[in-house]
């Protein structure tokens, strides 16, 4: 199968998981889940808390459009690829009204498009993009988008499943409303937690 991912996942990681099993009510496992509650914002460069799904990061994506806006509301998917366009589905899932604006596979998507986008359509609720589009490796200027929107109620959403630690983000910062990653891209973990940061 041709798949960007998982990573390859590093011996010490693996053998963490062929450690003894912990009780899933035990003060240890308190201590563990506190801790990585803890240290987990520092890697979004946030003071939010992050939510963790049981979930591939499908999951994340859906967790965050079916929370975020009610049916026929309008949403800007900023999409370049395959990740991009399953936002415009899974929002078309969900019965929101979706405005595109796309850009070619393998090329960033333009932000004056976005602008005009955002002219012809001030009613939309949120921008969803995917910062590290793993179909190509094109990335999307995911601080200029945040700054565009910093000031509106607009909810800039961005998948980060694959650009999280791969590339520089900064939630706070670049005024990014949902953040989403997973654990098998930088996390270098096996599959199956979501992680989504939300402002
Ligand atoms: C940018 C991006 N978004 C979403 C996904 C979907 O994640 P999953 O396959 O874990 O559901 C991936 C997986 O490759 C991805 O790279």
């Amino acid at each position: 199968m041709a798949t960007p991912g998982p990573t390859q996942v590093p011996q010490e990681i693996l053998l963490a998981g062929a450690q003894e099993m912990i009780h899933h009510r035990s003060r240890q496992m308190e201590d563990i889940i506190n801790e990585i509650n803890r240290e987990l914002p520092d890697l979004f460069l946030t003071k939010q808390d992050i939510y963790i799904l049981l979930s591939s990061g499908t999951g994340a994506m859906e967790a965050a459009v079916s929370n975020s806006f009610n049916r026929g509301d309008k949403v800007l998917v900023v999409s370049n690829g395959y990740f991009g366009e399953r936002f415009t589905d899974i929002c078309t899932v969900f019965g929101l009204e979706v405005i595109t604006v796309s850009s070619p596979w393998g090329t960033s998507v333009n932000i004056e498009e976005v602008e005009r986008a955002y002219k012809q359509h001030p009613d939309i609720k949120g921008v969803l993009t995917v910062y590290s589009e793993t179909s190509t490796g094109a990335v999307n200027d995911v601080k200029v988008i945040g700054s565009l929107f910093r000031d509106t109620e607009v909810l800039v959403i961005v998948d980060a499943i694959s650009g999280l630690i791969s590339h520089e983000l900064s939630m706070d910062d670049w005024g990014l409303d949902i953040v989403l990653a997973a654990s098998h891209k930088g996390f270098m973990m096996p599959p199956g937690l979501a992680f989504v940061a939300i402002s």
